[in-house]
């Protein structure tokens, strides 16, 4: 119980912070509606043309990041994140809540291309990819106050940032898209106001309390979405084995910068990009520090995991 208020507690202040983060001034002039966001026209993986506010905001609630499929850096680790939270919050998705994903690379990124990825992350109904006129994607992206001015140089620095939104409310408030899925879920469920409604299933079951190491949190916040130690290939591959049979060094410049690696045509990184074709390890941008707490973390969690076997 004590939990639970304190995890109200924090969404009704992170509520009160996306006020104070409305960078464009918008709450100033009344509640973000019609006249805020530009109904400009977007395709869906699908191929299906919709209308930005008409058709996916007016009178929903909803939750949009930015993504490219060409990215090697934080997006797939968001969207491997947020199709766990689609599975925690399950039939609610494509009912009461709606998800949203737009391409930041709209002349790459056609609807075939959108569609291969969201199949290749197991997305569900309810979530759509999409795609559009750059300058129309520009403008979406920067109403609902998620790009930022490196977007157009750099697009591997925006920011893993998630809108989630009530429009019939006028209620916005933006999270990190890198949290842990069972806290996304969480607060999603707070903020939409469904804590009384039948599948509060992450209440049910309690968030699980924030873990104490470092290796473990940066694991459960980082990695955790794409890989298991020892309960079988995810997104990507059981690491269960990883630190008994690769190189320390190997295996710290990879976890460091698996995309360079692969593009210097490292041999045993080319055979792991060719064995898992569909989604590709990213480039989180860690530290050596960040690193060598993960390994460290791997390492006593594959021990304890391959005692556990033994015993049984
Ligand atoms: C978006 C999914 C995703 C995320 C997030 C992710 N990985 Fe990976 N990882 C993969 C995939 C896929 C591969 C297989 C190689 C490939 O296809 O690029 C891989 C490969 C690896 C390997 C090589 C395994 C082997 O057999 O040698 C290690 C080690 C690894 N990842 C560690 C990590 C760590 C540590 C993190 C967190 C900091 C992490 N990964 C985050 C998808 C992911």
């Amino acid at each position: 119980m004590d939990r639970l208020r304190a995890s109200l507690g924090i969404a009704a202040l992170l509520a009160a912070a996306a006020v104070l983060l409305d960078a464009s001034g918008a709450v100033a002039g009344g509640r973000w509606g019609a006249e805020y966001f530009p109904n400009v026209p977007l395709t869906t993986q699908d191929g299906t043309v919709v209308r930005f506010y008409d058709d996916l905001l007016k009178g929903k609630a909803v939750v949009i990041n930015l993504i490219y499929t060409r990215c090697t850096a934080s997006c797939p680790l968001e969207t491997a994140k947020l199709a766990q939270v689609q599975r925690l919050l399950g039939d609610r998705v494509g009912k009461d809540v709606f998800f949203y994903s737009i391409s930041i690379d709209p002349t790459h990124d056609t609807p075939e291309a959108l569609k291969a990825y969201a199949e290749r992350f197991h997305v569900g109904p309810g979530w759509l990819f999409l795609t559009g006129k750059d300058e129309d994607v520009r403008l979406v992206s920067k109403k609902l106050g998620l790009s930022s001015p490196t977007d157009a140089v750099t697009r591997d620095g925006h920011q893993p940032a998630l809108m989630v939104g009530n429009e019939a409310t006028g209620e916005w408030m933006r999270n990190s898209a890198v949290e842990n899925p069972k806290f996304l879920a969480a607060m999603m469920s707070d903020f939409f106001g469904w804590r009384t409604g039948k599948s509060v299933r992450t209440y049910a079951k309690p968030v699980a309390v924030p873990p104490t190491g470092k290796g473990e949190y940066l694991f459960n916040t980082r990695c955790a979405s794409c890989h298991t130690i020892g309960k079988g290939d995810g997104l990507g591959p059981d690491l269960v084995h990883a630190t008994a049979v690769r190189e320390r060094a190997w295996l710290t410049r990879y976890v460091a910068e698996p995309d360079q690696m692969l593009a210097e045509g490292d041999p045993l990184a080319l055979a792991l990009f060719a064995k898992y074709k569909s989604v590709r390890m990213p480039n989180l941008g860690l530290n050596s520090e960040e690193v060598d707490a993960i390994l460290a973390h791997l390492e006593q969690r594959s021990r304890a995991a391959l005692e556990q076997v033994h015993k049984r």
